[in-house]
């Protein structure tokens, strides 16, 4: 049991208290931001005179080494510390001696932790960014491809209006596009540097905020020091927007999980991308779909257990803002799996055009627009929808479509109709006319994929280097 306290206790600390107080099992993950912290720390400190320019360099080389020696293996982080904090100024202790126990000078874990947390989920933004964008490459690429290929659109899961497949998945662009911007505003709101918010009440020492927030790429520092070590808002945004990213993997995986059935068989899930069963020979199961689907009830529990655990909190810090970081980076470790396995498996997976298109032939897909036909002939729209619903229960009787009638027995119904009906009712007149802008008639579709490509290719990212560390491992050896 390491601890950075003990003065003022005259017993140690029960063992099971310990375990149940320590974090160093999960805080481990931000190790790196919890050195690069320091680093800034310790540099500002410099600059303001606190700490000598000896000093400085005796600690950022302990720092550097306690990172390089962690990452090559050399130092295991064990459950010996209670947090990762301990563990790093402890070692830097051990390192370089009494200069190691300046570090926390003007600074405690409540501000530090709340830095760790932002610094981790700042980067995480920016690779769930990246990902979303991969498969909106992999989405627009598909939507250029089946701009043609012809799929009923369903409301109610009962065939409505013919749409393209390119249209289908044009829908789900749009969602994740939207997921995007969610992230991007979600940044540049939460990118302000707590760091020297102290335990709740800033410090005496004339720290320059400013500088650390520079140094670490923040927008600025926060500018309330209670606020700064209690906010947790960016947890809860960040959270928000995967959960909002898994509904729309999930939705677009029960759309799969259909089309893959035997019923629908509009496409084929890839052998890769497919796992069979331990008794049924033939089976090929869509799994890693279902498994997208059912790890987002996984991410909307972190989302609800952080907002329980924030609800009730009075100021400032409180110990249950550790119960921030398990479910949270399960949940964000979770959303990245499932983003780039479903990239994965749509890249690969083969769309059954001549299904889809025969499936849009039936189920009178075309209805509205024969009776549109019978307005452009004059009669008024209610007339035409009755017409069209007794000529529909005409063709059930005869199991055919509209199309498959004879002008007479058209006529029989509504002597409106005349031999361009057929034209005006063929599924590929009822897609290409739909032109109003986000249609799916070829021409509005192509104009909407020329925006999302240039939508694509001017995306800069967000912040770049945002990985460059401060000092490099080594640095000032
Ligand atoms: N492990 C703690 C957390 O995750 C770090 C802050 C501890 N501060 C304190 N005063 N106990 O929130």
């Amino acid at each position: 049991m390491a601890q950075l306290w003990g003065g003022r206790f005259t017993k140690e600390t029960d063992r099971l208290v310990y375990d149940f107080n320590a974090s160093i099992a999960f805080d481990r993950k931000f190790f790196r931001q919890d050195i690069e912290g320091s680093i800034a720390h310790v540099v500002m400190l410099a600059k303001q005179g606190i700490l000598t320019k000896e000093e400085k360099d005796v600690i950022l080389k302990g720092l550097t080494g306690i990172r390089r020696d962690v990452e090559e293996g050399r130092l295991q982080i064990t459950e010996e510390y209670e947090d990762i904090h301990s563990f790093v100024e402890a070692n830097l202790i051990e390192r370089v001696g009494d200069a190691g126990k300046k570090l926390h000078t003007g600074r405690s874990r409540n501000d530090q932790v709340a830095l760790d947390m932002r610094l981790y989920i700042r980067i995480e933004v920016l690779v769930a960014d990246e990902l979303l964008k991969e498969l909106l490459e992999t989405l627009l690429s598909l939507m250029e491809e089946h701009t043609d290929t012809y799929m009923p659109g369903f409301t109610h899961m009962q065939k409505a209006q013919p749409v393209t497949l390119a249209h289908h998945l044009g829908a789900y662009f749009e969602m994740f596009k939207r997921d995007r911007s969610r992230l991007k505003d979600i940044y540049h709101r939460m990118n302000y540097c707590p760091l020297g918010a102290g335990a709740l009440a800033g410090t005496t020492y004339p720290l320059d905020r400013n500088y650390t927030a520079s140094l670490l790429g923040f927008e600025g520092p926060t500018l309330n020091s209670m606020d700064s070590v209690s906010d947790r808002d960016y947890v809860i945004e960040f959270l928000s927007a995967l959960s909002t990213v898994m509904m729309h993997l999930s939705r677009f995986c029960e759309e799969i999980i259909i089309w893959n059935s035997d019923e629908y068989r509009f496409v084929e899930i890839d052998d890769a991308y497919s796992t069979g069963s331990s008794i049924m020979p033939q089976k090929k199961n869509p799994d890693i779909a279902e498994l997208i689907r059912g790890k987002t009830g996984r991410v909307y529990g972190a989302l609800v257990s952080i907002l329980t655990t924030m609800k009730g909190l009075p100021l400032a810090y409180n110990k249950d803002m550790q119960e921030d970081k398990e479910l949270t980076f399960d949940a964000i470790d979770t959303v990245k799996g499932c983003l780039s396995l479903f990239t994965g498996m749509i890249r690969t997976m083969k769309f059954r055009r001549d299904v889809m298109e025969r499936s849009a032939m039936r189920g009178f897909t075309n209805a509205t627009d024969a009776a549109d036909y019978l307005v452009g002939r004059g009669v008024p729209f209610r007339d035409a929808h009755g017409i069209i619903g007794r000529l529909v229960l005409y063709c059930i009787d005869k199991q055919c479509g509209i199309e498959d009638l004879s002008i007479e027995e058209l006529q029989a119904i509504s002597p409106a109709f005349a031999e361009d009906v057929y034209e005006a009712v063929s599924l590929k007149t009822c897609v290409e006319k739909r032109l109003t802008v986000g249609a799916p008639g070829k021409a509005a579709m192509q104009e909407v994929i020329a925006m999302e490509k240039a939508y694509l290719s001017n995306d800069k990212g967000m912040s770049p280097g945002e990985n460059e560390p401060l000092v490099k491992n080594g640095d000032g050896e």
